[in-house]
């Protein structure tokens, strides 16, 4: 595998004022998380995280080249992005046009099926999308590892967007070297049996969250005495859970997954202030998990930056997870996932 920093820009190849670049990438749901960086500007993780990405609310976007603009021009969903939002953007395509060595300014147009940050893995998929269009639109030629350290840049989790089904995103090691591609923090498919699970998303409040996973993890980090122990304890999870996958053992999955999931929220809470995502109705839901397995239905619950909750079952228990988890929060909606497909640069004819 080629480093990134090696490749050189193809200027032939930067998709000028002709159509540009679009992609599509799918949000992923971590089983084992992310919380917590030891580098802010590069993205860098404290841990190994694991996920699934889902083959539901895609997110599309295009990146057009405009050689007369002065501006990026950022819209998602047809709105223009304004501040940080923008912001976030706008460094992310200045680290693309870093690469290859162009000062095109870009229109980006995001479409999202996903309430965006609602803890629901928007900008997993809109970073992971981004990456590979905006690559793509300035004719850099990157391989899936160095798309992955791209959309890490933008956010972490995006890095394990760029992969379908199951992968993992390596935390990465110090190296002393300058270079990203040296500090070996990448996501990459993890193997699994065959296996068919499915996850049952309660979106108990689709609204923006407060505190966005940015600063609820930088407040973790700093402030709570629970940190450190969940850290080191995810590690061992990890390892769990690349056998439980390895084995298609759906339990020990979903058990590795929720005490993994509930360990980051007490982190959470014992930060200083507390951050507490968890809502009436999201104990609720997870209420409902605990009498679906004593009923004898294996469910399992993981949550992210936000009140909603996804429940891991076997794709023949969704209908039956997904009515029980609807009655326990009657005003929200639900949604069922399965394995999802990686990121991916759309063809012409299908933008
Ligand atoms: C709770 O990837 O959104 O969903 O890197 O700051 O953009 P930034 O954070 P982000 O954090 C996601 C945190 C999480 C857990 C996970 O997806 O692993």
């Amino acid at each position: 595998m080629r480093p990134d920093h090696l490749h050189a820009p193809d200027r032939s190849r930067e998709h000028g004022a002709a159509g540009g670049a679009a992609a599509v990438a799918h949000p992923n749901i971590a089983l084992i998380k992310y919380w917590g960086k030891r580098d802010e500007r590069l993205v860098l993780p404290r841990t190994d995280s694991l996920s699934m990405t889902l083959d539901i609310l895609p997110t599309t976007t295009h990146v057009r080249l405009d050689p007369e603009a002065e501006h990026d021009e950022v819209t998602l969903d047809g709105v223009p992005l304004e501040g940080g939002a923008r912001q976030r953007v706008i460094t992310f395509l200045e680290l693309v046009r870093e690469r290859a060595g162009s000062s095109r300014r870009a229109a980006v147009d995001s479409r999202n099926t996903v309430p965006t940050g609602a803890g629901l893995a928007s900008s997993a998929s809109g970073f992971a999308a981004l990456a590979v269009a905006a690559s793509a639109a300035y004719g850099l030629d990157l391989d899936a590892t160095a798309l992955s350290r791209l959309a890490r840049r933008g956010s972490g989790s995006a890095s394990r967007s760029i992969f379908g089904d199951f992968a993992i995103w390596h935390a990465g090691r110090p190296t002393g070297s300058a270079t990203d591609a040296d500090l070996g923090s990448y996501a990459e498919p993890v193997p699994v049996a065959e296996f068919d699970p499915a996850l049952v998303v309660a979106v108990v409040n689709a609204g923006p969250k407060d505190v966005s996973s940015r600063e609820a993890m930088r407040r973790t980090v700093e402030t709570s005495p629970l940190y450190g122990p969940w850290a080191a304890s995810s590690e061992g999870d990890l390892v769990d859970m690349r056998s439980a996958l390895r084995r298609g053992d759906l339990d020990a999955v979903g058990e590795i997954a929720e005490r993994n999931a509930l360990g980051m929220h007490a982190t959470m809470l014992a930060a200083r202030p507390a951050v507490r995502y968890l809502s009436a109705p999201t104990l609720d839901v997870l209420d409902s998990v605990l009498r679906l397995r004593r009923d004898g239905v294996p469910a399992y619950a993981t949550m992210d930056a936000g009140p909603n909750v996804k429940v891991l079952c076997h794709r023949t228990d969704a209908d039956r997870v997904a009515g029980v988890v609807r009655s326990a929060a009657p005003g929200g909606s639900v949604l069922v996932a399965g394995r999802g497909p990686g990121a991916r640069l759309l063809a012409e004819g299908e933008r």
